[in-house]
């Protein structure tokens, strides 16, 4: 079994300024077998439910503004959106599929081969480059951000220090008056429903520090396994709340969700994860 729990440093292996992180071997692993995964067949669901609660006010979002000739051709009309951990582009695609201007960032360098060869084969306003979250360094560029399926954030070890400089830096890139759509594993889920994998022997769960241990069984596109031992940070409604304040954020909700089952719901200690959806201040505010 390969141990990718513990994140190490160090250049990374595509020879570009990211350092090495515990996802990358898993993204080259899995490549274009990631999107078999069950927890993607409801990509378009979710932005079905995204795309007007992340649109801007003065741009029109719906189906028909977007099939309009006027919208195609003046494409500032349409909002641009990062798509922060974005993997090999599901969403970040999606969008750009409904006359968005996307961009997305990944720390795995097979995944943003695979986002630019989807892009460019369907002709779409879709970028992708590689880059790690934790150094993100735009100011007011995007008038939404996504950061979905723990696309970075939850992913960054033990302490709420590097989810919370996720959080700012992804603040800090929105315009002031854009919107974060987040979603976390959701810790009380984790621990009325443990996994109970006997090689953890019922350690999958650490309430001091809210990291969540699992050994999942990978499949490659050619059908081989591996088996890998992931660690991600679970949250509370709660605490989403508080490190979005923290972050500079002013939180709209935080709903309880699954994947492809994105609605407008109470939390719940019974779905696998919250969606926090959140707006950067036209004024920042003080914490
Ligand atoms: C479970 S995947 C989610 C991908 C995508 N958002 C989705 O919904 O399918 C987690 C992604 O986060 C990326 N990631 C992890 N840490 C990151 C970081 N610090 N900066 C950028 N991307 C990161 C991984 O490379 C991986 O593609």
């Amino acid at each position: 079994m390969d141990d990718f729990s513990s994140p190490s440093t160090g250049s990374g292996s595509s020879g570009q300024e990211v350092p090495e992180h515990w996802y990358q071997p898993i993204a080259d692993f899995l490549g274009t077998a990631y999107l078999r995964n069950a927890f993607t067949y409801g990509t378009v669901a979710e932005v079905d439910f995204l795309a007007p609660r992340l649109c801007p006010p003065g741009f029109s979002c719906s189906e028909e503004a977007v099939k309009t000739s006027e919208t195609r051709q003046n494409p500032k009309k349409m909002p641009c959106l990062l798509d922060a951990g974005c993997g090999p582009g599901r969403h970040a695609l999606e969008f750009a599929r409904r006359g968005w201007s996307v961009h997305g960032v990944d720390i795995s360098p097979r995944f943003i081969e695979l986002g630019r060869e989807a892009a460019q084969a369907e002709g779409l306003d879709c970028t992708f480059r590689l880059g790690d979250l934790r150094r993100l360094d735009v100011e007011a560029a995007y008038d939404a951000v996504v950061c979905l399926c723990q696309g970075g954030f939850g992913l960054v070890g033990g302490g709420l220090d590097g989810d919370l400089e996720i959080l700012r830096r992804l603040c800090r890139a929105l315009r002031p008056g854009g919107r974060l759509a987040l979603s976390a594993f959701n810790a009380f889920f984790v621990v009325k429903y443990p996994t109970e994998d006997s090689e953890l022997s019922g350690l999958e769960f650490d309430p001091a520090t809210g990291l969540h241990q699992e050994i999942a069984e990978l499949r490659d596109p050619e059908g081989n396994t591996r088996r890998v031992h992931a660690t991600t940070c679970c949250y509370t409604p709660r605490e989403l709340r508080a490190l979005s304040r923290l972050a500079g954020l002013h939180v709209i909700d935080v709903y309880g969700v699954s994947p492809g089952d994105y609605a407008e719901r109470a939390p719940s200690v019974d779905l696998h994860e919250y969606l926090l959806l959140a707006e950067r201040p036209l004024e920042p505010v003080s914490v």
